[in-house]
């Protein structure tokens, strides 16, 4: 559920009318409700309820300082995966304890700018990087908990670019390995292991990945206890898919999801983390663009909006299906007509979506693409010199610009043209 519905025939999100958005800061534009955002985190809280848990907001599904402030004002942990995020949570006052370091290649300036800046712990995905972070902490004089994620070999049913807990690809340290892995973190210095990290992909829209997989850190869990490690916390990673529309099954909601969890690993008096990035982000958040022009095509016709691929890549990358609707909502009984919605970028895969049915539309007319807050602005680029689109966040009948439009001139002027040319 979200806040974006029609009121009186226009688009609002929260009280505040789209058009009045528009006219302030020019299509296209991203933006958020801060009652979805809250909602959403608040799911997770309350199916979580009863086990110690802390909720870890995976940053790269939409890392602007005003989303990362206002989950952080309601308790939220961080879930970062570079330095730039470590960096970005911080500024946007998130402690030192409560961020979570993921990722698969942490550099050694990375990981000294956490453990300088302060950690909840570090996620570690290989011996190398093991050794890597055991040599940084003894050079600062500090220990650091970490887990270590495990690949559990889980088909999580998803994209296959976003699926990651299969033994085919780059994540984690094979499950079948891990006694040999933490018995090698114990060992060195620095390092004081504390539990499991496992994250099987994005976008799952079935229980049953989860489940195996967190069956599997179960025994894991006893297992290692066994063999005399501390194991008190479980990253149990995010993944929980949301409901795009060409989905025809609604993927779990977070309550279904939270007593798995407790029927998986809540006997194990452990703490357990979970890092939700789209479930909190996806559905709060729209892309507005408009239409430029109307263009009868052979056998199809295009609608050429101001929104690219370079604004909104999932359609391109992932064959990722996003809700077209009008701003303003077509009359009851209007006849739609099927059209191919692309952007003006140069190239055929900037195409939002094929034969998609619209109401009659006229240049300016604006549309908006749902389920766009995570994983769009993030992943925009300025491909084609287009400017990063501005973000704006929602409360109530009032909204505030959180990232600007670049100027043309500021994106041009960053070039440096060597003085021998
Ligand atoms: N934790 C780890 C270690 C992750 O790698 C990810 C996502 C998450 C948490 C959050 O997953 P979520 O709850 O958002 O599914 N750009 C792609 C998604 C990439 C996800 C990468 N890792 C897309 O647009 O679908």
């Amino acid at each position: 559920m979200d806040y974006f519905l029609y009121r009186d025939g226009v688009l609002h999100a929260e009280d505040v009318p789209l058009p009045q958005i528009a006219a302030g800061v020019g299509t296209p534009f991203y933006v958020y409700s801060t009652a979805t955002l809250v909602r959403h985190y608040r799911l997770f809280k309350d199916a979580l309820e009863g086990l110690p848990n802390l909720v870890c907001y995976a940053m790269k599904s939409n890392s602007n300082q005003a989303v990362i402030k206002l989950l952080a004002d309601l308790g939220a942990g961080m879930d970062v995966v570079s330095g730039g995020e470590y960096l970005r949570a911080r500024a946007a006052g998130v402690p030192g304890n409560r961020i979570v370091f993921s990722g698969v290649g942490k550099t050694r300036s990375e990981m000294e700018l956490a453990l300088d800046g302060g950690i909840r712990q570090v996620n570690l995905e290989s011996e190398p990087e093991m050794n890597m972070l055991s040599r940084v902490a003894t050079a600062m004089g500090v220990t650091v908990p970490v887990t270590i994620r495990v690949n559990p070999n889980v088909d999580a049913g998803t994209h296959a670019k976003i699926a990651t807990g299969t033994s085919g690809n780059k994540f984690g340290i094979p499950i079948a390995r891990a006694s040999a892995a933490y018995a090698l973190a114990a060992s060195l210095p620095g390092l004081e292991v504390i539990g499991i990290d496992v994250h099987i992909g994005s976008q799952l829209t079935e229980l049953a990945p989860f489940e195996v997989a967190y069956g599997k850190v179960a025994d894991l869990t006893r297992t290692l206890r066994a063999e005399g490690h501390r194991i008190e916390r479980l990253d149990l990673g995010g993944g929980l898919g949301i409901p795009y529309a060409h989905l025809n099954k609604t993927p779990p909601v977070p309550a279904e999801y939270g007593a798995l969890i407790k029927r998986t690993v809540g006997n194990l008096d452990v703490e357990v983390e979970v890092e939700p990035g789209r479930l909190i982000s996806g559905n709060a958040g729209l892309l507005v663009a408009s239409v430029i022009y109307m263009k009868r095509g052979e056998g199809r016709d295009f609608l050429i909006l101001d929104a690219a691929m370079n604004d909104l890549i999932r359609p391109a990358l992932y064959d990722a299906h996003h809700d077209i609707i009008p701003v303003m909502e077509a009359p009851a009984g209007v006849n739609h007509q099927p059209y191919d919605i692309v952007g003006p970028v140069c190239e055929s895969g900037d195409t939002f979506a094929r034969g998609y049915p619209m109401p009659p539309l006229a240049p300016g007319d604006s549309v908006a693409f749902r389920s766009a807050g995570a994983y769009g602005a993030v992943m925009s680029s300025e491909y084609n010199t287009r400017p990063l689109i501005p973000e704006v966040l929602v409360k109530d009948d009032h909204f505030a610009i959180i990232r600007p439009r670049p100027t043309l001139d500021e994106i041009i002027g960053r070039d440096i043209v060597p003085d021998w040319l």
